[in-house]
């Protein structure tokens, strides 16, 4: 690997991008410095120039180049959490680029713990911008395949991490105002944070700043798809003419009745595994041409927060 990390660095210090494994999904990363790399990001996933990137970065000791307070609340997140599939949104340093925050006055900063993003940003030694190295508003990869199978040759190198662990992006907490406010659930649960913070986070404001993981199509399979509790997923069958098929179930468990012909695929019971496997999975139905991907309603408890989060806009008929 580190013949291929030094090679990684070369091409971020010549404004390349480079497909970085991290911990939650692969990231397209540049040089956060160089605004024509980081145009590149916007042209490779075609995403709107105004939404922010993250920025990630080795250590805590780096908080300070890119956020110009950083409260002793968010040191406590940092400490807790980090290296992990944690973002913190922080008031930016005077220097950080309008292309990494959208225009806004705040930065995102995560520092990811898998070793291959851990081994490139101690090397680079300054921060990565890196969204998630798919086209804008599909699937995030999880593996170096679907990175390549998302971006193709617009990315100069993609670093094989293998399956990423965690499987959905990080958990998103806005530190910049006066309360702490999740702006995107992740596998790092609101009652995680709770405990860490000693208080109760507020809902989330509507004009919370841009974050473009929360329009409502994001995250999206190309396969038509509905999400029911398994209560009503019987009786959706009945429902369903020869146009419907071949249509696939992501279950929890077994349906006790399931009429022919009806694939289904058995997801953990547990969120962790759930998470870790649910973009691939649907990845690889997206390639099978179902007509119709029927996924079974998750737990309503916060450790579900994030899936139940991805699976709402996976199936939002936009
Ligand atoms: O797990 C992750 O966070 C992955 C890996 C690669 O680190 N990255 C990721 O990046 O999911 P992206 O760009 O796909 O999603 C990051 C979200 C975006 O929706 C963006 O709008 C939001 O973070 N964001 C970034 N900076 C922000 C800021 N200053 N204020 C509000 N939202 C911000
Ligand atoms: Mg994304």
């Amino acid at each position: 690997m580190q013949p291929l990390i030094n090679k990684a660095i070369t091409i971020l210090q010549r404004g390349g991008l480079v497909a970085i494994p991290t911990e939650t999904v692969y990231g397209l990363g540049a040089d956060a410095k160089n605004p024509a790399a980081l145009r590149k990001i916007f042209q490779a996933k075609q995403r709107p120039i105004d939404h922010p990137l993250i920025v990630h970065l080795a250590s805590m000791s780096q908080l300070n180049e890119w956020a110009s307070t950083v409260s002793p609340l968010a040191q406590r997140l940092g400490e807790a959490f980090w290296p992990g599939p944690l973002t913190l949104i922080l008031p930016k340093a005077p220097h950080v680029l309008d292309l990494v925050t959208g225009n806004q006055l705040t930065v995102g900063l995560r520092i990811p713990c898998h070793p291959v993003a851990q081994a490139l940003l101690q090397l680079f030694g300054s921060g990565i911008a890196a969204p998630s190295a798919n086209r804008f508003g599909r699937i995030s990869p999880t593996t170096a395949a679907a990175v390549r199978e998302e971006l193709g040759a617009t990315v100069d190198l993609v670093l094989d991490g293998g399956q990423c662990e965690v499987g959905v992006e990080s958990t998103i907490v806005d530190v910049s105002g006066e309360y702490p406010v999740i702006l995107r659930p992740g596998m790092i649960t609101a009652a995680q944070i709770e405990a860490v913070l000693h208080t109760v986070l507020r809902q989330q404001k509507k004009n919370a700043p841009r974050v473009s993981g929360s329009l409502a199509t994001h995250y999206a399979p190309l396969t038509p798809t509905k999400l029911m509790p398994k209560t009503e997923i019987l009786a959706f069958l009945r429902t369903v003419t020869a146009a419907d098929f071949p249509l696939v179930l992501l279950l929890r468990s077994p349906l006790s009745i399931l009429e022919k012909g009806v694939e289904f695929i058995l997801m953990a019971e547990d969120p962790k595994q759930y998470a870790h496997d649910l973009y691939a999975t649907l990845r690889s139905l997206d390639q099978k041409n179902f007509k119709q991907i029927v996924i079974e309603a998750v737990p309503d408890n916060n450790r579900w927060d994030a899936i139940r989060d991805r699976l709402n806009r996976a199936s939002s008929p936009g």
